[in-house]
């Protein structure tokens, strides 16, 4: 860690200056990072472009290589960087990153925990929604997996984040160990079996914070959320999942994308009550969808309005049907119609 303070608002805009990271946008649309500096070379296979003839440009510039090949330079957003970093386990997407941190309602200053780590990628939105009066601490079980969250993460802030501490381990038995109970504002879950971590993570939040599962599957949902309900230390539940739609807009050709990213993850949240407190039991208001045994006696096809026809009746159509059969069969089909079998039913 170097004593670097927290990016300031300047090093997110202005002139380009010697150590900030751009994005080369080629004329085919595709992107190269590069990291000024002054001598520095970005080569590609339509030429070259020296890093000295980006600095002092304004952000948003469109400059040319040595072959006279346009590119438009601009600052990566966050969400240009997490998709493109190094990944070891799978990332949460900015869209449900978005959600996370509204659902989460993640301040600056907040206290939060988050496990696991993984590849780092909602690790770099916590930190930035927290800001520097607030701390971070993530846990992650794999060395490995943590090493590259670690990395994309310096990469990022140009350093190791004051305000973000990494624990290798468990989240389970590693967090008692690291924060004192009743001290996190706000708890983050991405990780297989949430449900294993409730004791320890309801230990470490302060009463009304809140817990958040991102989990990928509908078992998982059911499971952590019936885990949460039978601790009976939560709000009800509350899931959810977003879908982001992009569109095509060009001239008259106004419609959806053809593709999309269809499922990524749930969302699953509730805060801690206060020690004792008993959730008072919720008063359902009959819906029109609620029934019981007797409502399902009634849906019988009579009762809800459908015609019975006797088995007397199905025998006699049964026959008929067959007789219509054997004429077609004898008759053989013609072109300007069904068979007379068939035609007479049609006509009854
Ligand atoms: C899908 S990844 C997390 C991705 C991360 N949120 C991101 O955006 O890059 C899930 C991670 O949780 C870790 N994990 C699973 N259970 C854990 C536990 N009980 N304690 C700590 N880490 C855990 C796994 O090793 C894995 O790296």
């Amino acid at each position: 860690m170097t004593s670097r303070a927290m990016p300031s608002r300047s090093e997110h805009s202005g002139p380009f200056r010697v150590g900030d990271r751009v994005q080369l946008t080629g004329p085919k649309g595709r992107r190269h990072t590069i990291t000024l500096e002054p001598g520095g070379i970005f080569h590609s296979h339509r030429g070259l472009i020296e890093h000295n003839n980006l600095l002092g440009c304004p952000d948003g510039s469109v400059i040319t290589n040595q072959a006279g090949v346009p590119y438009l330079a601009l600052r990566p957003l966050l969400s240009d960087f997490v998709m493109s970093m190094p990944r070891g386990a799978a990332i949460v997407y900015p869209k449900d990153a978005a959600q996370i941190l509204v659902q989460a309602d993640i301040f600056p200053g907040a206290t939060v925990v988050e496990a696991g780590v993984g590849s780092g990628a909602l690790s770099l939105w916590l930190l930035r929604a927290i800001g520097a009066s607030g701390h971070l601490y993530s846990f992650e079980r794999r060395d490995d997996f943590a090493a590259i969250a670690r990395g994309n993460i310096a990469t990022f802030h140009g350093f190791e984040p004051p305000h973000f501490t990494l624990t290798v381990g468990e989240l389970g038995e590693a967090l008692p160990a690291t924060v004192a109970a009743a001290s996190v504002d706000r708890v983050v879950l991405d990780m297989l079996a949430p449900w294993e971590c409730l004791p320890a993570v309801s230990t470490a939040l302060r009463a009304g914070g809140i817990v958040l599962c991102y989990i990928a599957t509908a078992t998982q949902l059911s499971r952590v959320t019936e885990a949460i309900r039978a601790t009976g230390r939560y709000t009800e539940p509350q899931a959810s999942e977003t879908m982001v739609r992009g569109w095509h807009v060009q001239g008259l050709a106004v419609r959806p994308d053809h593709r999309m990213i269809a499922h990524t993850g749930f969302l699953l949240t509730a805060r801690l009550l206060s020690p004792g407190t008993i959730l008072p039991e919720k008063k359902l208001k009959l819906s029109k969808s609620d029934y019981n045994d007797e409502d399902v006696e009634m849906w019988t096809p009579g009762a809800l309005g459908e015609r019975v026809v006797s088995d007397k009746n199905i025998r006699r159509r049964a026959r008929r049907a067959g007789a219509s059969a054997s004429a077609a069969a004898t008759e053989g089909g013609t072109d300007s119609g069904p068979a007379r079998g068939i035609r007479d039913e049609r006509n009854r």
